[in-house]
């Protein structure tokens, strides 16, 4: 504390440096994949969550985090404080050590969430993990909408269908044909699972799961049928 208010006085003392705010700090590091001490991650907050008051047509896999502060419970009431909820994607997604709650990171995560938070009665959100995915398979799929979904939801992380131009990282399959050529027969039921259980249930990897709230079945039907699964 001693020292930090030392440098911001030197700070002062060298011709008036303005202090940025700490929810704008904390804006920045929503989208700053170096959040996370993992060398190895490409995700950023901002790759599976907006923050917005009329949010835009995304099927993220994790929910809209405006009025996020408010809520009494996260992750469909398995996570009590803010930031656990938080903590959770930075160990799982992130490959991160969990952020201290005295840490300036947590802090300008905080006052960025909490300035986007304005209804002080909002409800905790329900989470609906799907389990059984099997009848989802045989669904059939519309093609053009599941090229809106796709270019709304997986292309972020996986880039062009077929090269995996421009993805996000690349530990990120090139689909349909990485899956296909390990998961030869069975690689639609591979993919269905994936959108469903991400990295839980045994599967691994780093890929979030997509709750009910998130994506219909519908939608995965038409995304995996889009991609040629
Ligand atoms: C790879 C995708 C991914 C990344 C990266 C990610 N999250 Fe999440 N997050 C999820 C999913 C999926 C859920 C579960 C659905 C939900 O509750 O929003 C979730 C849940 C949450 C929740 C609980 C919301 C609620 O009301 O239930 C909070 C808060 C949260 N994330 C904050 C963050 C923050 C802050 C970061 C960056 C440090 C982050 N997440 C990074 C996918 C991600
Ligand atoms: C946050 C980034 C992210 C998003 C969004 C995302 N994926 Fe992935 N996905 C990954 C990563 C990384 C992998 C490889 C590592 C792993 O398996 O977790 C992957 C793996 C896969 C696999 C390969 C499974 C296998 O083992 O061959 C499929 C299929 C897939 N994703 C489909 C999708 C579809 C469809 C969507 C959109 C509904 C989507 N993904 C959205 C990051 C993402």
């Amino acid at each position: 504390m001693r020292a930090a208010l030392a440098a911001a006085l030197i700070l002062l003392g060298c011709g008036g440096t303005q202090t940025v705010p700490a929810a704008t700090l904390g804006e920045r590091q929503f989208s700053n994949a170096a959040l996370s001490t993992s060398p190895f991650n490409a995700f950023s907050c901002s790759t599976c969550h907006q923050v917005a008051k009329s949010p835009a047509a995304r099927n993220d896999p994790g929910f809209n985090l405006y009025d996020v502060v408010h809520r009494q419970t996260w992750w469909g009431g398995y996570e009590t404080t803010l930031l656990d909820a938080i903590n959770y994607c930075m160990t799982e997604f992130m490959g991160g050590r969990a952020l201290a709650a005295d840490s300036d990171n947590a802090r300008e995560l905080y006052e960025y969430l909490a300035a986007n938070s304005a209804d002080p009665s909002a409800p905790a959100l329900p989470l609906t993990v799907v389990k059984n995915v099997t009848g989802l398979t045989n669904l059939t799929g519309d093609t053009a909408h599941g090229k809106d979904v796709y270019d709304r939801s997986c292309r972020r992380c996986h880039g062009d269908p077929h090269t995996g131009n421009g993805r996000l990282t690349s530990k990120a399959s090139i689909i349909p044909e990485d899956t296909q050529r390990v998961f030869p027969g069975i690689a639609r039921q591979v993919a269905v699972e994936k959108v469903r259980h991400g990295k839980f249930f045994n599967i691994g990897g780093i890929m979030p799961l997509y709750p009910a709230e998130s994506i219909s079945d519908q939608e995965i039907a038409d995304v995996i049928t889009y991609l040629g699964f």
